[in-house]
């Protein structure tokens, strides 16, 4: 696992960014294969996915030959409800980028059979080549898309049912009501991330410290899934000071001299 730490946010963002252009551009250059983009939603890569709007705007990388597919999604919020990742996905970033539109998917969580819907993802995601790179964020618990504390670490798309402390983090969303958060959701499992070719994960601020000591430092457990990554030939955590706050020195110290050792 790597760990690329940033003094701000905003810079981890922008390497983030750069990143991911870069991979796009790389595939691009050898293949006419498209690139698969696994993607995220919350507070998190709103940053990331602004830079990535200027690089297009800019000609610097296009997501045409990009196929897009979403983490998660609430289940029974209307696609148009203003915080269904729908919303979310075509305000933060779609509507703003080159992607065609036969390329995105997102999670259906009106879907009439979740099951089927969750077994069909599952297909696409193989049928599109699996993924090059998944972007993901972490919530506070440390998980995962989805993947609350004691999710399998192989698990694969599925219904789950959230816990009451992400419904509560995620009642800002819903004017502070958590009882307007919605109580399930679809979300591509723990072992479908990490079937990624490469995994970045983006955690940014003290909030998240908890989350990424028991991720780094912690064991591979259920209890964390994004702990999972740990077994990952390519995951990169990219974060800011805040979020590496409980990290021992020693660990911290490593990180940074690795990076060091590497950009020279
Ligand atoms: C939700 C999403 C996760 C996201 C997490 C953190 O639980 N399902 O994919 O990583 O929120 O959100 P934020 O970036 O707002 O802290």
């Amino acid at each position: 696992m790597k760990v690329i730490i940033r003094n701000s946010a905003a810079e981890g963002s922008i390497w983030a960014a750069h990143y991911i252009a870069a991979r796009i551009n790389e595939k691009a250059a050898k293949t006419s294969k498209p690139f698969v983009l696994g993607l995220c939603t919350g507070s998190t890569p709103i940053q990331t996915y602004a830079e990535l709007i200027r690089m297009v705007g800019a000609g610097e990388v296009s997501f045409k030959n990009v196929i897009s597919f979403n983490m998660d999604e609430y289940v029974g919020l209307p696609v148009e409800h203003p915080e269904s990742y729908h919303s979310f996905m075509h305000k933060y970033l779609f509507d703003q980028i080159d992607e065609p539109a036969a390329n995105i998917h997102i999670l259906d969580g009106n879907a009439p059979d979740p099951e089927a819907e969750c077994a069909a993802y599952e297909k696409a995601i193989v049928e599109a080549g699996g993924f090059d790179l998944f972007l993901g964020g972490v919530g506070e618990d440390g998980h995962i898309a989805f993947n609350e504390p004691f999710s399998s670490l192989e698990s694969r798309t599925r219904v789950v049912t959230l816990t009451q402390d992400t419904r509560e983090v995620n009642a800002r969303f819903f004017d502070g009501d958590f009882n307007k958060v919605p109580k399930q959701a679809l979300t591509v499992g723990v072992a479908t991330v990490l079937s990624s070719k490469e995994v970045v994960i983006l955690a940014f601020g003290s909030k998240k410290a908890r989350a990424l000591k028991d991720a780094i430092e912690g064991p591979m457990s259920h209890y964390c899934t994004l702990s999972g990554l740990q077994g990952h030939p390519a995951g990169t955590i990219v974060c800011d000071e805040l979020s590496v706050g409980e990290l021992k020195v020693n660990s911290y110290r490593y990180f940074k001299a690795v990076e060091e050792a590497e950009s020279k």
